[in-house]
């Protein structure tokens, strides 16, 4: 069998926006919008390199705390990159998924991101996956509280409980673990 060379999975962190337009005297805000214009360029090259899934982890549940002003653009950000990402993915054969919990969202960000997920499921090429109001603890939270309900009706055992039905309850079903883990900033 041919070694592969290239990892399989990308995880990227995203960070250092803020000191990327510090050091050029802008407002965190550019960053932030100089970050996501990115994108689009990290995924196309990861699939040119034969990466098959990328995983961005994009706002994080510990992000709510930031400046309002700040969480505002962010979201505003992210609406206008949602509705970019659905051309994307139609150019790029892209399949979309979002991780995280996204009932905390604006009803109009849900909408779009249901609806890129639908529109998008069926592609063949990169799996792309953004992780929005994600937090590591927060998805352990949801899935256990999804396998005690089931416990609770009587559809599992707890002593039927396996790291295999674990797996299956978290937001990242069916996706290979990371190989690579990289965090943008210095
Ligand atoms: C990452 O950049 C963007 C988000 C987490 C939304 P930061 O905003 O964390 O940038 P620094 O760390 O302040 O430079
Ligand atoms: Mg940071």
């Amino acid at each position: 069998m041919e070694e592969r060379k290239v990892p399989r999975h990308v995880a990227i962190i995203l960070d250092g926006n803020g000191r990327w337009a510090k050091k050029r005297m802008l407002p965190r805000n550019a960053g932030h919008a100089a970050g996501s214009k990115n994108v689009e360029k990290i995924c196309a090259a990861a699939w040119d390199m034969g990466i098959e899934y990328v995983t961005m982890y994009a706002f994080s549940t510990e992000n709510w705390s930031r400046p309002k002003e700040e969480v505002d653009a962010l979201m505003k950000l992210l609406h206008s990159y949602l509705k970019d990402c659905l051309k994307t993915s139609k150019k790029n054969n892209m399949q979309v998924r979002v991780i995280g919990d996204i009932s905390k969202l604006d009803k109009d960000l849900q909408e779009r991101i249901i609806e890129l997920e639908r529109v998008s499921a069926e592609n063949t090429g990169l799996h792309f996956q953004v992780a929005l109001n994600y937090g590591s603890r927060d998805e352990i939270k949801r899935s256990i509280i999804s396998i005690a309900n089931e416990v609770k009706d009587g559809s599992l055992l707890p002593e039927d409980i396996t790291e295999d039905i674990i797996s299956s309850h978290l937001d990242t079903s069916g996706i290979p673990d990371p190989d690579l883990m990289i965090r943008t900033s210095g």
